[in-house]
């Protein structure tokens, strides 16, 4: 059987910790995370000013939006990153002797498969494992690197990124994948989580590959969240649909608008939902509510803004080692690779290294 030669991407504790949902697709067997979808939701919830995790904006239908969205004349990211990879993806491979290609809230895996290109390429062999809540992206990545690479191993995993990185072998040196400014969707605590968990994971043979969105003129900024076809305000109100459906609520639609804005002081766009009429929310299945008032907002995402030498530099902080930065002529957006380094156990004990909160 051809099994053999796969390269295997789970570790060996977790491998029966997944099971397959669809060919060459893997998710979680528990069905009880740490903290399940409605926790989140109703944890965030309870905060003021009221917020949600971005994972709840991709069900289908929000994953197909936020598809289009990346076509519009005004979302540059999408386009800038794509030509940043399609210039760079030689140089990028070369400098990361990889054998295995983990991708964080991957979609549909398209400008990946510059990098997958390169790995064939220069290695002839490879496994790709996108990481992503989203199945159908999922589905729609595989069929087109088993089609075009097929001498990559795909493995995808259906899950968010903590488990799905939990799962992934730590022996195969490893490029880990996060394109698309996502981490600027993660707030400051969560951002400082995600990178402790993220670098605790890797190895000393192992990369990152970060792309994120630059700090600049605010209209430019704006514009991308707050498009004129309104794709963007569909996109964002479209959580409290997926919400209703998942925990019988009842938000209403038509008692809400968008608003979005650029805060330069913190240097992320706030994207909010502002209700226009006052409305008590009803968890009915949870024995929850909440008064909506009029004219107040929940926070459904953030996108911050990057400088990427002072990202390098916080970056540094979890052991990751600033070695490529890529970026267009107008220094829009930047795609950093970084490696991971091997702390001697002299410095682990000083405190040498020092979080600084800006
Ligand atoms: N990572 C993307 C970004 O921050 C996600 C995104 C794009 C997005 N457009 C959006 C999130 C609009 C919310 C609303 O740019």
């Amino acid at each position: 059987m051809q099994r053999q030669k796969e390269l295997h991407i789970f570790s060996p504790s977790q491998r029966n910790l997944w099971r397959s949902n669809a060919p060459s697709i893997w998710t979680p067997a528990s069905d009880h995370p740490r903290e399940n979808q409605a926790q989140s939701i109703l944890r965030t919830l309870h905060d003021q000013p009221r917020w949600l995790e971005p994972y709840h904006l991709y069900d289908e239908r929000g994953s197909q939006l936020f598809e289009q969205i990346c076509q519009l004349p005004e979302y540059y990211l999408t386009r800038t990153e794509n030509s940043i990879l399609f210039e760079t993806a030689g140089r990028i491979i070369a400098a990361a002797p990889v054998e295995c290609i983990v991708e964080l809230g991957a979609g549909t895996s398209k400008k990946t498969l510059h990098l997958l290109s390169e790995q064939v390429r220069q290695r002839k062999r490879g496994a790709f494992a996108p990481i992503d809540v989203s199945l159908s992206g999922l589905a729609a990545s595989r069929d087109i690197v088993r089609e075009e690479f097929p001498l990559l191993n795909f493995h995808g995993l259906c899950s968010r990124y903590e488990e799905g990185i939990a799962g992934i072998e730590k022996k195969l040196p490893t490029l880990f994948v996060f394109l698309g400014s996502t981490v600027g969707n993660f707030n400051r605590s969560e951002f400082v989580r995600f990178f402790r968990h993220l670098a605790e994971s890797m190895g000393p043979k192992d990369y990152l590959l970060l792309g994120v969105d630059r700090v600049k003129d605010a209209e430019v900024l704006e514009k991308a969240y707050d498009d004129a076809q309104g794709v963007t305000a569909v996109f964002i109100l479209n959580v409290f649909r997926n919400i209703n459906r998942l925990m019988k609520s009842n938000f209403d639609l038509r008692k809400m608008r968008y608003h979005s804005w650029y805060n330069p002081q913190w240097q992320q766009i706030e994207m909010y939902a502002i209700s226009t009429a006052t409305q008590e929310i009803l968890f009915p299945s949870h024995a929850a509510s909440f008064v909506w008032e009029k004219d107040d907002r929940i926070l459904v995402e953030i996108s911050r803004k990057f400088e990427p030498v002072r990202l390098q530099k916080q970056l540094q902080f979890f052991g990751l080692k600033p070695v490529g930065h890529f970026t267009d002529p107008k220094d829009w957006f930047s795609i950093l690779l970084f490696r991971k380094f091997k702390i001697s156990s002299a410095e682990k004990g000083e405190t040498k290294r020092h979080v600084k909160y800006e």
